[in-house]
């Protein structure tokens, strides 16, 4: 088993600050403000999704993060001609390539590499010539975290969302199901020299278990820590966040060295 990594980052997802901005138009609340904030809090990095239809991030909210936010940028987008440009033109330390088309869906809900293998090689391999960290955002497949080795990703992030569902549901045989995919999952990108990163749907309960998975580098959260915000204000959330991966962290090392 590989010895379980000191620090787990955390990646702020802040596209649903731009949802709110959005409802109204205007620019209040400004997801630029929110990331700012997350990094005072103790992210490692911020995530925004830039969607063809620009339901909640812009353009220009991608320019200003870039230009205001420290942090690394791990800039979501589809494999399309045009966020390639778009990425090219702000290089963000990483992209994360998430199916926006149904058609590009598995069942479970991440990217399906081997339907455009050589589409998605010849995408990944751009970006990586810019110095982008390329990472498919895909089901904890074998097949599928196989197939991004193969197309040359840097990292490959697990899909949480099927996990979460379940732990919501109360559905305990289907989440411990779930949860035994990421773990294997973890290990098999791992194996094959892949950055592993999870995410999607995770909350303070559901992301204690998946803290614990040795392999882990990265957590993507958003709508949570966004909502939580509301109610606690987004420092909080983060600080909240951060402290239980911490203490996950320090558990599960610990029971590795007793
Ligand atoms: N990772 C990826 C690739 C995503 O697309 C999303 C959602 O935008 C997240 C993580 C964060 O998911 P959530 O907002 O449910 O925490």
């Amino acid at each position: 088993m590989k010895p379980v990594q000191n620090k787990l980052r955390l990646g702020v997802n802040i596209d649903h600050v731009a949802t709110i901005r959005n409802a109204r138009g205007g620019i209040h609340p400004d997801p630029v403000r929110a990331a700012l904030m997350a990094a005072d809090a103790g992210a490692d990095g911020i995530t925004a999704h830039l969607r063809e239809d620009r339901r909640h991030i812009s353009d220009d909210d991608i320019a200003r993060l870039r230009s205001n936010v420290a942090l690394p940028l791990n800039l979501e987008m589809a494999a399309t001609e045009e966020m390639l440009a778009i990425a090219l033109r702000h290089l963000p330390n990483a992209a994360c390539l998430v199916p926006e088309r149904r058609q590009e869906l598995t069942t479970e809900g991440g990217l399906n590499i081997h339907k455009k293998k050589k589409f998605l090689h010849d995408f990944v391999q751009a970006l990586k010539a810019a110095d982008i960290r390329v990472s498919l955002f895909i089901d904890p497949s074998s097949k599928q975290i196989e197939a991004a080795a193969e197309i040359g990703a840097d990292i490959v992030e697990l899909h949480t969302g099927r996990y979460c569902e379940a732990a919501l549901n109360g559905d305990k045989k289907e989440e411990a199901k779930e949860l035994k995919r990421l773990v294997e999952g973890a290990a098999f990108g791992a194996e094959l020299n892949l950055e592993v990163h999870a995410g999607h749907g995770l909350d303070f309960a559901t992301v204690k278990p998946v803290a614990a998975i040795p392999e882990l580098v990265e957590l993507n959260i958003g709508h949570f820590l966004i909502g939580e915000a509301i109610f606690t204000g987004i420092e909080a959330a983060v600080t909240d966040m951060r402290k239980i991966m911490n203490e996950v962290r320090l558990g599960a090392q610990a029971e590795q060295t007793s």
